[in-house]
């Protein structure tokens, strides 16, 4: 039986396993490359996307839990939070292999969108999550210090 998965606004239906990850129902049968494979077992947050506005790790997701759900990917972000990220992110020159940062994105607008002032504690406990392996953590905070105030 086909599932009906809505993604970042428009509706797909897709004929994978009940508990076939989100993470490969995007990337392999949607070809949404953006969403990135890190680790599999909920550890890394490379792969998380937004479900219902909420930043979820779509590695450790069946796809029959979010067949009711609205699902945002990297690729189909917008809004003054996003923007905001995005130009800190270049002002700052976050990336370095980038593997990590669609999550890093991710998790770091779903803060902004609630919490539009976060201070350091706020922006590590939300980004704890999410998993660097070239340690771009201080210009990732930086960049969300900045992308914050720089919100109307
Ligand atoms: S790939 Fe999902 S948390 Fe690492
Ligand atoms: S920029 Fe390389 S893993 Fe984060």
């Amino acid at each position: 039986m086909p599932y009906s998965l809505s993604v970042n606004g428009q509706v797909h239906l897709v004929e994978d396993e009940a508990q076939t990850p989100l993470l490969w129902v995007l990337r392999d049968t949607l070809k949404m490359t953006g969403t990135k494979y890190g680790c599999g077992v909920g550890q890394c947050g490379a792969c998380t996307v937004h479900v219902d506005g909420q930043p979820t790790r779509s590695c450790s997701l069946p796809l029959i839990a979010v067949a009711e759900s609205e699902i945002t990917t990297i690729e189909g972000m917008s809004g003054a939070e996003t923007r905001a990220v995005q130009d800190a992110w270049v002002r700052h020159d976050v990336p370095q292999c980038g593997f990590c940062q669609s999550g890093q994105i991710m998790s770091a607008v779903a803060l902004l969108r609630a919490n539009p002032a976060p201070d350091d504690r706020d922006i590590d406990t939300s980004m704890s999550g999410n998993i660097c392996r070239c340690g771009t953590y201080n210009r990732i905070r930086a960049a969300i210090r900045d992308a914050a105030q720089s919100l109307p």
